[in-house]
């Protein structure tokens, strides 16, 4: 199944890129109904603390106020034990970065340059993939946070339009929620949940993510939410303990805090019967699980697109006769043969 995720990825990525050259085929299609998780809550909720530690990699601006201003479409590919890690951006081409600390000052000046250093937001996306022998083969999209009132720099209209764009990617049907709520403020009042349950009455591809649980006022705890007597999901929620910001200005690698997470669990007098169902690693596993699921599920109306796909690809290029390097018809054609291994290997899957 590893493998169907990966190439689901690759696919994914070459009608990105393909989506460059601004041309309208039936690829768009295939790329809509490929499922993507998607993070989404309130402005420093933990979204992107969330998705950074299930990456295993500190690479994403975090901290309080306005971070992220644009969406942010991670891809991660599983490699060899062995290799060495690497990013690639879309914008910078081949290029490849393994100093991580210089990704995340990429994703930062890449941001600016959009969006100026202000408070402004755009819909327009970053593209970073990930490759690494720690991972999970995922599509993961970074999102700014929903918020009540514009702020300094920000048009009134800031709201709704952080509304829309958070809306248009969780609409797809495709798309895997994950609904960021901070444990230290009312569940109740969570936007997260608010706009998951609008576009997913039926909770099937929602999941609940509490976070702050150390920052919990003393002789609290969130054990109805965790143990599904209120704001009861379809699926699970899970508890995760991210950085601080005091961990974030001293440091504090990602290691260090995947170990300080886990024994915050196991030693809580209030989760350590839950222990095992809780965490950044106990998330990123279930989500993998998810994805496969909705994989499996759709495989045989992925197989008449991407059979339509074929047909219409070969015609196309009978059209532009034999592909010359680097032109879309080359594009056209390596996504040709990566819809025929596609097909190959759906159809070996359903045997
Ligand atoms: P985003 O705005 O939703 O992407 O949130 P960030 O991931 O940027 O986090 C916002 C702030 O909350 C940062 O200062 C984080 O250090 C802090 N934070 C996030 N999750 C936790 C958590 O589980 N515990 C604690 N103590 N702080 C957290
Ligand atoms: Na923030
Ligand atoms: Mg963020």
């Amino acid at each position: 199944m590893e493998s169907v995720i990966g190439l689901v990825n690759r696919i994914q990525k070459a009608c990105t890129v393909l989506g460059d050259y601004g041309d309208d085929r039936s690829l768009p299609t295939l790329w809509d109904s490929l499922p993507t998780i998607v993070v989404v809550g309130g402005q420093s909720s933990g979204k992107s603390s969330v998705l950074e530690s299930m990456v295993g990699r500190d690479f994403l601006p975090r901290g309080s106020g306005i971070v992220t201003r644009r969406p942010l479409v991670l891809q991660l590919y599983k490699t060899d034990q062995g290799q060495e890690e690497y990013a690639q951006f879309l914008h910078t081409g081949n290029k490849r970065y393994t100093d991580f600390s210089i990704v995340r000052r990429e994703i930062k000046e890449e941001t600016d340059r959009v969006t100026g250093k202000t408070n402004q937001i755009s819909s327009l996306p970053i593209n970073l993939s990930i490759y690494s022998p720690n991972v999970v083969n995922l599509t993961l999209i970074d999102l700014p946070g929903l918020t009540k009132v514009a702020v300094e720099g920000q048009p009134e209209s800031i709201v709704r339009e952080i509304e829309n764009m958070v809306r248009s990617y969780v609409d797809k049907p495709n798309c895997i929620i994950l609904a960021i709520t901070p444990a230290n403020q009312d569940v109740a009042t969570s936007d997260a949940i608010k706009l998951a349950r609008e576009v997913d009455p039926t909770g099937e591809r929602t999941f609940g993510v509490l976070t702050k649980l150390d920052l919990m006022d003393r002789g609290t705890n969130a054990l109805d939410v965790l143990e599904g007597r209120s704001y009861r999901l379809q699926h699970p929620w899970v508890g995760v303990v991210n950085r601080s910001q005091a961990d974030i200005n001293r440091n504090v690698d990602m290691l260090a805090a995947r170990g300080r997470e886990r024994e915050f669990f196991a030693t809580s007098p209030d989760y350590a019967h839950l222990a095992s169902r809780m965490g950044s690693e106990y998330l990123a596993k279930l989500l993998s699980k998810q994805l496969e699921a909705v994989i499996k599920a759709r495989i045989p109306g992925m197989m008449s697109l991407i059979n339509k796909s074929i047909d219409d690809l070969e015609e196309e290029l009978n059209h532009l006769g034999k592909p010359a390097a680097v032109d879309s018809g080359a594009q056209l054609y390596t996504i040709l043969e990566l819809c025929r291994a596609f097909d190959r290997i759906f159809k070996e899957h359903l045997d």
